[in-house]
């Protein structure tokens, strides 16, 4: 997207020059290789862009940027190692490449860097970060434990379900922005707004990242598809449908939920199927629009020029396209 290409370059070359690789080579290559492997790079891309849209220097916001893109980083080498991942971005995940140890290090590492680009920020405002962003690790943390249960519960309700990705996603895409806002010195209102709006987005950003992960394309999705099948994950699509089926199909669901077989291709073909048949991925794409609509609800309310707005809802629209 157009809009994010300048940040995404600031921040690539800011990355390149912050992060390399020293002894011992073990823990810092995975560092550097996840980070080389890219992905998005949407959270420290919103951190800028807000930085920019409520200030007049967004390069002040680079530090916190970075930080934000270490810990979303870190999280995924042990969400992989949770989810017993095999591919991240089209590559080995790092516990495959290397071994779970290293993985849990290396991860550990990324989590402090990211607290120390914090101390590039004058005391008062370091003190605003520092505190956003552990309040928002402890609910990442929160999320990945409920989401790790729900794995073998089977009375998630949809409204758990939506807390659990709250916590685990959404919750550091507000963040993101938020940080941007509070380098810019926004006012405690728009510091709000920017959170409540990246949050709601954040769901949205969710759901869709499981809807992919059923019916994405494997050549270009970059994960295994069929992965959130295979772990049995209570996703919007699997309470949907286990909602709307008809009895016998209900219990194929719950059944094979409650396998784990050593050929999951079957598995995965059936379930997709119902997702299909029963309506829940049409609904899961209503949820996404809803919650994108939301997102732009608050953005009303943002002190921002009709044209900054604009851009944002672009944004929102742009990641409700996006196929990876
Ligand atoms: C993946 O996030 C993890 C989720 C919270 C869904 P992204 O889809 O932003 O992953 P990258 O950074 O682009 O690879
Ligand atoms: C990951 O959710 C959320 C965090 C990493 C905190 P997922 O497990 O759905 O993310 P992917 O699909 O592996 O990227
Ligand atoms: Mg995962
Ligand atoms: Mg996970
Ligand atoms: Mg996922």
């Amino acid at each position: 997207m157009e809009l994010l290409t300048k940040y995404s370059q600031a921040l690539a070359s800011h990355l390149d020059s912050a992060v390399t690789v020293k002894e011992p080579i073990q823990l810092y290559e995975p560092v550097k290789y996840i980070l080389t492997l890219g992905g998005k790079r949407l959270r420290p891309v919103l951190t800028l862009l807000t930085a920019d849209f409520f200030g007049d220097n967004y390069t002040k916001a680079m530090n916190a940027a970075l930080a934000v893109e270490l810990f979303h980083n870190f999280s995924l080498i042990h969400d992989d190692i949770m989810d017993k991942a095999p591919i991240r971005r089209g590559k080995e995940t790092v516990h495959e490449k290397w071994d779970i140890n290293t993985g849990i290090l290396s991860g550990d590492a990324m989590l402090i860097l990211a607290y120390q680009l914090f101390e590039a920020y004058e005391p008062a405002q370091f003190q605003e970060l520092a505190k956003l962003f552990s309040k928002t690790a402890l609910e990442v943390c929160e999320g990945q434990q409920y989401d790790v249960d729900f794995e073998t519960r089977d009375d998630v309700t949809i409204p758990e379900y939506i807390k659990m990705i709250d916590y685990k996603t959404a919750v550091l895409i507000g963040a993101a922005m938020k940080m941007g806002a509070i380098v810019a010195e926004a006012s405690e209102r728009c510091c709000q707004g920017a959170y409540d709006f990246g949050r709601n987005l954040g769901i949205a950003f969710q759901l869709q990242d499981d809807y992919l992960d059923a019916f994405g394309n494997p050549e270009t999705f970059g994960k295994q598809v069929g992965g959130d099948i295979i772990a049995n994950k209570k996703t919007f699509l699997y309470l949907t449908a286990l909602k709307n089926s008809k009895k016998a199909e209900a219990e194929t669901l719950e059944h094979l939920f409650n396998i784990n077989p050593k050929d999951t291709s079957e598995k995965i073909e059936t379930v997709k199927e119902i997702f299909q048949s029963s309506g829940a991925a049409k609904a899961t794409i209503a949820e996404i629009e809803a919650y994108t609509k939301k997102a732009n609800t608050i953005l009303e309310t943002l002190k921002l020029s009709e044209e900054k707005k604009e851009k944002l809802r672009a944004f929102g629209n742009w990641l409700m396209e996006r196929t990876v």
